[in-house]
């Protein structure tokens, strides 16, 4: 199935717009924020970011299944969103 696009809301309220085929990691970028990354493939867990709210796609290989189900931090160079809004520690 194809990705879908969704909205990732900030600490500061603000929104970005994380197309279908872009990485949250990558809409960040383009604001022209920077953040820590390295791996960009799920790997590392550098870009490892606590999620607000709303749930992640995760698709990292850094996170347990536990971890992972737990819906507290994402790393956000790969996993996506579950829905059409979550919220992140940025
Ligand atoms: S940059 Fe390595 S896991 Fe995201």
């Amino acid at each position: 199935m194809q990705d879908q696009a969704f909205t990732v809301v900030l600490n500061d309220g603000s929104e970005i717009a994380v197309l279908a085929d872009q990485t949250i990691l990558a809409a960040f970028e383009a604001t022209g924020r920077r953040m820590l990354n390295s791996c960009r493939e799920g790997n590392c867990g550098t870009c490892e970011t606590d999620i607000t709210f709303g749930e992640a796609d995760h698709r990292d290989e850094v996170l347990t299944d536990e971890e992972q189900a737990e819906q507290v931090s994402m790393m956000i160079c790969v996993s996506r969103a579950k829905g059409d809004r979550i919220g992140l520690d940025l």
